[in-house]
């Protein structure tokens, strides 16, 4: 099950993505909003958020105008994990090294075609699962812990200072 949501203005292009979603037959449940009436985006984002963080849903999409206010606040929920994507390649990335669970898009940047592949593509591509990136994965998804404990840690990045310190750092 795939959630989606955006506010009014990604409304427009939740529409035709929504189309594609149909056109293959993949299940979504639709967060809403539900008119081009002018709203705020958080609350879109993170209904979206909550129902893959939770488990009721396995992956989301989310669009706003821009793409960047809806998923600045998608990445506030502890358990989302989104990429605002613009092109095949940082999609592709975000699954494989990121394990991003929610893509954002701009409904006013990307166009419905580019959107719809890289839609497919992200819902599709693997997480490459190696002891590197799931280090890394925690380390992201312990910024945003609600209690900020982890953050108010003056050693929260000393073992990524380390491995900077042993040259470990490469692309
Ligand atoms: C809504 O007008 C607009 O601000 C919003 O969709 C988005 O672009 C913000 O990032």
């Amino acid at each position: 099950m795939i959630a989606i949501g955006s506010d009014h203005g990604g409304f427009e292009l939740k529409k035709e993505v929504m189309a594609h979603l149909d056109a293959r037959g993949l299940e979504y449940k639709d967060f809403g909003t539900y008119s081009d009436a002018s709203c705020d985006y958080p609350v879109y984002g993170k209904a979206v958020a909550k129902a893959v963080a939770s488990g009721e849903c396995e992956r989301g999409i989310i669009i706003c105008g821009t793409g960047i206010g809806i998923t600045n606040a998608v990445n506030k929920v502890p358990g989302a994990r989104c990429a605002l994507v613009r092109d095949m390649t940082s999609a592709l990335y975000a699954r494989r090294e990121l394990n991003a669970n929610i893509v954002g898009f701009g409904g006013k940047i990307t166009g419905e075609f580019l959107m719809a592949d890289i839609m497919l593509a992200f819902l599709e591509e693997p997480y490459e699962k190696t002891p590197e990136h799931d280090a890394l994965i925690a380390k992201i998804d312990a910024c945003n812990k609600a209690d900020a404990e982890a953050q108010a840690d003056p050693h929260f990045f000393d073992e990524f200072l380390e491995k900077w310190d042993r040259g470990e750092y490469h692309d």
